[in-house]
């Protein structure tokens, strides 16, 4: 612990260091929003800037993780940003990478709960790999052969094993924030893990066209609304953290309100729309986007911020990357709400724009960083950071790329409803062999690394 801080502080001062010595006065991200040239480069700098944190490609690292101190969960975000950034700038560069990392951590029972995850997994870090999978079947990304589960199967499978935990033991509902007994939060009901069940059943409802999905959403939804966790109030939806078991069914809450709840809820909402034209759905959609707007966007820059912890400086690791997974909920609402795209477009943009002129920091001179409201770099750096630039800025492209695909559109994913309920064992095909060509390119990405930075110390040094 003690040596990971320092390490950490360490780092971002040699970091600092290097900014210092390479004034980044030039503004090294240049974006017109909505441009796919321009978007489309930018996407590559900052890309560059995730794959400096990836262990996967180096010796010795884990397939599908990020070095620490970023968690599991915050792996399988990264690799939704990036389906989008393959299908949107049609750019196959990582395309095996992101493959590699989908199968290698998807577990021997093929649902997300790998072996190695059981000391940090609950349900919310289980449904960012569930969301990133769907978001592969709706974005008809390379699909595993055909006698390996789908990505929609998976997404089945990460849903199926979701709502078996659903407890009504405990304030009538709701699923527990972990997924195992020996975690601490295992009595905490939060609201991120609910929530993103209701946008899986909702996404799944869409891509297959099949109504028992709505169910579930339905029910889900009606719990939050019931517990408290959502309220309505005079500027639109309040949406709390969630409540501790307790002796009192989850009364008292703890009134946190994260940017995550209400994109996860608002592109939840949006998908319901959008499949059944069912105006409540248009209500509750108006609620959370009233709250988000008038919680998470400045009002003098319009670009969004996660105003918890941003302006104090104590947004942690996860919370740093929380606006990469509102960007990506908001295209998702602008494409599929045509009542919204206007208002919704204007956030990406003017937050994408914001983004890009942070991106002008760090060694590089385009590391990102986290206040999209300060015009420049503001020494903040971090895979968050890097993730949330990524997926603002290519939001801005939302609307010229196919909607999300459903099975009648195009999409091609093999489905399995039951698929994660028996304990199905990949076996043999879950130790994957990494492709050659991305143990080339580590290497070479290694040695060039290693080269720089011998140059840059000794250049330091003397
Ligand atoms: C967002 O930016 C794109 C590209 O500049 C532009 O076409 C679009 O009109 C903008 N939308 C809004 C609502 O500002
Ligand atoms: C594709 O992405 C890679 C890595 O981000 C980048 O180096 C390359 O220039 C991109 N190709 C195109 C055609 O943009
Ligand atoms: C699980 O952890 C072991 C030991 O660190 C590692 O070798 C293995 O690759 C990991 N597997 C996955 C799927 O993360
Ligand atoms: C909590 O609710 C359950 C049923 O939902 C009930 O059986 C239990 O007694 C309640 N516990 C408390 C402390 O109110
Ligand atoms: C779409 O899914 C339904 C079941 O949900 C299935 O009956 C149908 O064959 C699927 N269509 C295609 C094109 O895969
Ligand atoms: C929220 O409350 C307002 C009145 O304060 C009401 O007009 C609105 O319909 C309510 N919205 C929803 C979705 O319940
Ligand atoms: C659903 O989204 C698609 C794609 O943007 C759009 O063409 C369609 O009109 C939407 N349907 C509804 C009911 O809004
Ligand atoms: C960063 O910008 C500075 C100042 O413009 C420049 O001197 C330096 O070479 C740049 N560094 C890199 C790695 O491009
Ligand atoms: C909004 O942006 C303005 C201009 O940079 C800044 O002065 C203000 O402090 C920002 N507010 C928040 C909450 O970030
Ligand atoms: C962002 O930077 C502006 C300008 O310096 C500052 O006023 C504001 O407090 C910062 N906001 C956040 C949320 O970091
Ligand atoms: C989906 O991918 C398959 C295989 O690459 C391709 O044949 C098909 O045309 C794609 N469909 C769409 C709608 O992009
Ligand atoms: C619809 O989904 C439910 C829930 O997973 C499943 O039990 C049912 O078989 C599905 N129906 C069809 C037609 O695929």
């Amino acid at each position: 612990m003690v040596q990971k801080q320092l390490r950490s502080a360490w780092s971002r001062c040699l970091c600092l260091i290097w900014a210092l010595l390479w004034t980044p006065s030039v503004r090294a991200i240049s974006l017109e929003t909505g441009d796919k040239d321009s978007v489309c480069s930018a996407a590559t700098l900052i890309t560059n800037g995730i794959m400096d944190y990836y262990e996967g490609i180096r010796y010795g690292g884990t397939v599908g993780l990020f070095q620490p101190p970023y968690f599991w969960w915050e792996a399988g975000e990264v690799f939704g940003g990036m389906i989008d950034t393959w299908a949107w700038c049609e750019n196959t560069t990582y395309e095996n990478i992101i493959y590699d990392a989908l199968m290698a951590q998807r577990g021997s029972s093929a649902n997300y709960v790998p072996a190695n995850q059981s000391t940090t997994e609950g349900n919310d870090d289980q449904a960012f790999w569930g969301l990133t999978v769907m978001e592969a079947a709706e974005r008809n990304f390379t699909n595993p052969p055909s006698d390996e589960p789908g990505w929609l199967a998976l997404s089945q499978a990460v849903y199926n094993t979701m709502l078996s935990r659903w407890d009504t033991a405990n304030c009538d509902g709701g699923l527990r924030w972990q997924i195992f007994q020996w975690n601490s939060g295992y009595d905490y009901k939060n609201t991120i893990s609910n929530s993103c069940l209701f946008t899986m059943a909702a996404r799944l409802a869409r891509y297959t066209q099949n109504d028992t999905y709505i169910d579930t959403a339905e029910m889900v939804w009606d719990w939050l609304m019931d517990v408290k966790f959502i309220q309505n109030k005079s500027d639109g939806y309040a949406i709390y953290d969630g409540a501790n078991i307790g002796t009192d069914n989850c009364s008292t809450f703890d009134t946190y309100t994260w940017s995550y709840n209400y994109g996860i809820l608002m592109a939840g909402t949006a998908y319901l729309y959008n499949f059944t034209n069912d105006q409540i759905w248009l209500d509750r959609l108006s609620g959370i986007y009233n709250g988000f707007e008038s919680t998470f966007v400045n009002a003098s820059t319009g670009a969004m911020y996660e105003h918890m912890c941003q302006e104090s400086g104590n947004c942690n690791n996860d919370q740093r990357s929380f606006k990469s997974i509102v960007s990506r909920c908001l295209g998702q609402t602008a494409v599929l709400v045509s009542s919204y795209t206007d208002k919704v477009m204007t956030i990406i943009n003017k937050s994408a724009s914001g983004a890009a002129s942070s991106c002008s920091g760090g060694s590089d001179n385009h590391t990102c960083g986290i206040n999209w409201s300060y015009g420049s770099w503001d020494e903040w750096y971090g895979l968050g950071e890097q993730i949330s630039a990524l997926e603002v800025i290519q939001n801005t492209l939302v609307l010229q790329v196919p909607p999300p695909l459903t099975n009648s559109t195009g999409g091609t994913s093999e489905g399995d409803v039951n698929a994660g309920m028996t304990s199905r064992e990949t076996s043999n095909k879950n130790e994957i062999t990494v492709t050659s060509k991305d143990k080339a390119g580590a290497g070479v990405l290694t040695a060039i690394v290693l080269i720089i930075f011998v140059a840059m110390s000794t250049w330091v040094l003397i």
